[in-house]
């Protein structure tokens, strides 16, 4: 079958803030740059962060770089790679301007300067008191960052396929990537898209777990991809529980109402973190705050008829702030919770919100991966960004409003080094033969099948699993037999139908594919958590309640082919500063 190819100096995979501030600096380099995305750009994922984005601006107190270093490496649990978040947080305030350059509409204070409000874990002098951080634009941060990026790549010229779906890797015998096979939604057209650099920037996979404040585009499209093209994933046990999601609906309630003053309670109306974080209170970090919660609901002091959630308090902020700091976080209470929070508390529950894990790079975007027993090698051709790469700047655990900041800093790090690595390698090389095959069996055996279950079906027992064996506390049994059962599941995606063809949308085999990653991130993350023996930011077990940095200081590597897990050592020694010792994480 003869297949259109198109030919890029860079493909990018997904338009949300790491992809389009990528292609930004790419496409104003002059470079031929495609950007593939699912759904309409704007609508990326990035859209719904809510609170902020971090950075040492010091705006409303005195803040600095190293002790946003410190408390995103205490944050990580000691298991973020600290020349990496030396990097980002060095960073930070210039690519923040940047963005207030591009056009970004932040919140004013009366200075004039950038709003900045607290955060989980963003701490004064090195973990003394919450400091305003997080630069916000009300609590739509998101939505005003992705914008802006997308009116500035409308200018710079760059090329967007929109509506198309990355399908595969491109790898050749040298194991270098070469590009992509994509198909258009709407049509089914399978297209090569030949590039000399690659970008992976799909963003998350909270999709496998059935209650998630992401999209249901956060399928884990580039992990699957990566895995399948024999790229190990790292640190996948690591998934991180939003404290504040809406008690069954899974909305995103930013951490930022409780910035502005918020707090929680349990049903006897008592405001219960001072007992668990005394300093920090409810601006302790998310894992803290989400065992927490947990703990209360699994005592007895969970509220409603079933003592199943805990509330959000905000109504003594006042009218006035919540409908100018935070609008949205208004409109969600009232639909989705059917409260008016200047007038009641709102029902939250810890929400599977963000992957800590993802495709090994180091802080130039570049994919890494282990060479038998040598040291890791960069794959030629392959980069990664956002929240499908590990960098790894949140280790065990990412604090508020470091994932926008990740976004833009590696973002641009990343394009960087892909304009250096173009001027070594100006051709293309040739494609191999083989190019399109993998995607091309994976279409013909969803056209093929029959007598197979419907992928609604085996994807809700995947999220089941996931929901039930994975969650905010783990226990030995639970994830012993998660394992079994993610295996089952697996077996039952090879044979998923798409029922009756001539009646559906294309959706449906959007769906089936997007099924096919959902399922490599599922069984990684099970695979990994099962065997990680201690508790570690947002891996707690039940059997091993504490940290064990003699035996697990140390990046797990999951390898799909043969379900097999490795282990890498952790980057302690940072770019220019002192190692911040492991100590006891207390808030
Ligand atoms: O709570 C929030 O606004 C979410 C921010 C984040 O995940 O960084």
């Amino acid at each position: 079958m003869a297949i259109t190819k198109r030919t890029f100096d860079v493909v990018v995979v997904g338009a949300g803030g790491a992809g389009m501030r990528a292609a930004l600096t790419l496409s104003h380099a002059g470079l031929k740059v495609a950007v593939l995305s699912k759904v309409f750009p704007t609508r990326s994922h990035t859209v719904a962060a809510q609170g902020g984005i971090a950075a040492s601006l010091g705006n409303v107190n005195e803040d600095n770089w190293l002790w946003h270093m410190y408390d995103t490496v205490k944050g990580s649990d000691y298991l973020g790679d600290q020349d990496a978040i030396e990097y980002m947080c060095r960073a930070a305030p210039e690519v923040v301007y940047e963005l207030e350059h591009f056009g970004m509409p932040f919140d004013r204070l009366d200075s004039g300067k950038i709003y900045q409000r607290p955060f989980g874990g963003h701490m004064q002098d090195y973990g003394k008191n919450p400091v305003p951080r997080a630069c916000a634009a009300a609590d739509r941060t998101g939505h005003a960052l992705l914008h802006t990026l997308y009116q500035q790549n409308v200018k710079a010229n760059t090329n967007f396929f929109v509506e198309w779906m990355a399908l595969d890797l491109i790898r050749d015998q040298d194991g270098d990537v070469q590009g992509v096979v994509a198909m258009e939604i709407e049509t089914s057209e399978v297209m090569i898209l030949q590039a000399r650099a690659t970008l992976f920037a799909t963003g998350g996979a909270g999709r496998i777990f059935s209650a998630s404040t992401n999209a249901y585009i956060n399928t884990g499209d580039g992990l699957g991809m990566a895995a399948r093209a024999g790229i190990p994933l790292e640190d996948m046990e690591f998934y991180q529980f939003h404290p504040t999601g809406v008690h069954g609906a899974g909305v995103l309630i930013t951490e930022g109402v409780r910035g502005e003053g918020g707090y929680l309670v349990n049903k006897d109306g008592e405001r219960f973190m001072p007992r668990y974080a005394p300093t920090a209170k409810d601006l302790a970090s998310r894992d803290v705050v989400s065992r927490a919660m947990a703990t209360e609901i699994k005592e007895g002091r969970g509220c409603g008829p079933h003592g199943d959630h805990v509330l959000l308090k905000l109504d003594h902020l006042g009218d006035e702030v919540i409908r100018h700091r935070l609008p949205g976080i208004r409109d969600i209470a009232l639909k989705f919770a059917h409260v008016d929070p200047s007038k009641a508390p709102i029902p939250v529950v810890p929400t599977a919100h963000y992957m800590m894990g993802g495709i090994p790079t180091n802080y130039h975007g570049q994919v890494v991966a282990p060479q038998g027993t040598g040291p890791d090698v960069v794959v030629q051709g392959f980069y990664a960004v956002g929240e499908c790469a590990c960098v790894s700047v949140h280790g065990a655990n990412r604090l508020g409003c470091n994932s926008l900041l990740d976004l833009i800093v590696f973002g641009r790090s990343a394009a960087r080094q892909i304009i250096e690595d173009l001027k070594a390698n100006p051709n293309h090389k040739p494609l191999p033969a083989d190019a399109a095959e993998r995607p091309l069996s994976r279409l013909a055996r969803l056209e093929e099948q029959k007598n197979g279950e419907r992928v609604a079906d085996v994807g809700d027992a995947m999220r089941k699993v996931m929901q039930k064996h994975c969650g905010v506390f783990r226990f030995p049994d639970l994830l012993a037999e998660g394992v079994a059962q993610i295996r089952e599941v697996a077996e039952r995606v090879k044979t998923t139908e798409i029922k009756d063809k001539s009646k559906v949308f294309n959706i449906a085999r959007v769906e089936a594919l997007e099924l096919d990653n959902l399922i490599e991130v599922a069984q990684a993350t099970m695979t990994a958590a099962e065997a990680r023996k201690e508790s570690r930011g947002a891996h707690a077990r039940e059997d091993f309640p504490d940290r064990d940095d003699k035996n697990w200081l140390k990046h797990s590597l999951y390898f799909s082919e043969d379900r097999r897990l490795d282990y890498k050592p952790v980057r302690l020694k940072p770019l220019t500063v002192d190692t911040f010792p492991l100590k006891a994480r207390v808030y």
